[in-house]
């Protein structure tokens, strides 16, 4: 029986995956390093640290900076992220994201967060869906990101429902590699999973109850 549903959020609440894209391209391309959609899809459900470690490997000049200098080039890439969400509201949850939630929230369905992201508060205020939210997993407190379980594990805690009563719904490959690797059930958008959705207007109570036989 299905009791909790926990939600990846970049790119399945919200699309800022293209914000977070543009802010990377604009710092790998100062750094001298062209990267292109492909490329970002690698980059989907890692962490901020990481993107920006993979970005410098794929250009080859991973060695040329000092721990402190790849933070700072991190932080550069979050201001730059934090510019474009100023104008994020309401209007850029995807579609059929707030009517799943409220039919969710009906039928006593709890719902968690398992993202990586740091923004993910600011995100939810901005989205006005912070109080729908039961419980967001905080990435400072798991050891490992995706492909890392422990995100998702951590949500399934929090909303204090066993990992098989769960399905986690993800947009990235890493995101489905970390729920297969705690035998999550998994709902992918655009992505291989369990079962996967071209679009998050798919998503509905029905589509989870398939998951009960
Ligand atoms: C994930 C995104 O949700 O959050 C990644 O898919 C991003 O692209 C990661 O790098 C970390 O986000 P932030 O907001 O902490 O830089
Ligand atoms: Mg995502």
């Amino acid at each position: 029986m299905i009791r909790g549903i926990i939600f990846d959020l970049d790119g399945v609440i919200t699309d800022t995956a293209k914000f977070h894209y543009a802010a990377w391209k604009s710092l790998a391309s100062e750094l001298g390093i062209e990267i292109d959609e492909k490329f970002n899809e690698k980059l989907k459900g890692i962490s901020r640290i990481e993107s920006l470690e993979k970005i410098l490997d794929y250009g080859g000049i991973r060695e040329k900076y000092s721990d402190d200098e790849i933070n700072s080039l991190a932080q550069k890439k979050n201001e730059e992220y934090k510019k474009l969400l100023k104008s994020l509201d309401r209007k850029d949850i995807l579609p059929g994201i707030s009517e799943f939630i409220d039919e969710l929230r009906e039928n006593n369905i709890k719902i968690g967060l398992a993202s990586v992201s740091k923004n993910a508060p600011i995100i939810l205020e901005k989205l006005g869906l912070m109080e729908k939210i039961d419980f967001i997993a905080d990435p400072s407190k798991v050891e490992k990101g995706k492909p890392a379980p422990d995100i998702f594990i951590e949500a399934a805690r929090g909303i204090g429902i066993e990992i098989e009563e769960v399905i986690g719904i993800e947009d990235s490959d890493a995101g489905v590699k970390a729920m297969k690797n705690c035998k999550m059930k998994s709902i992918g958008i655009g992505v291989e999973a369990d079962i996967s959705l071209s679009c998050t207007s798919e998503l509905s109570l029905d589509l989870i109850k398939k998951f009960n036989k």
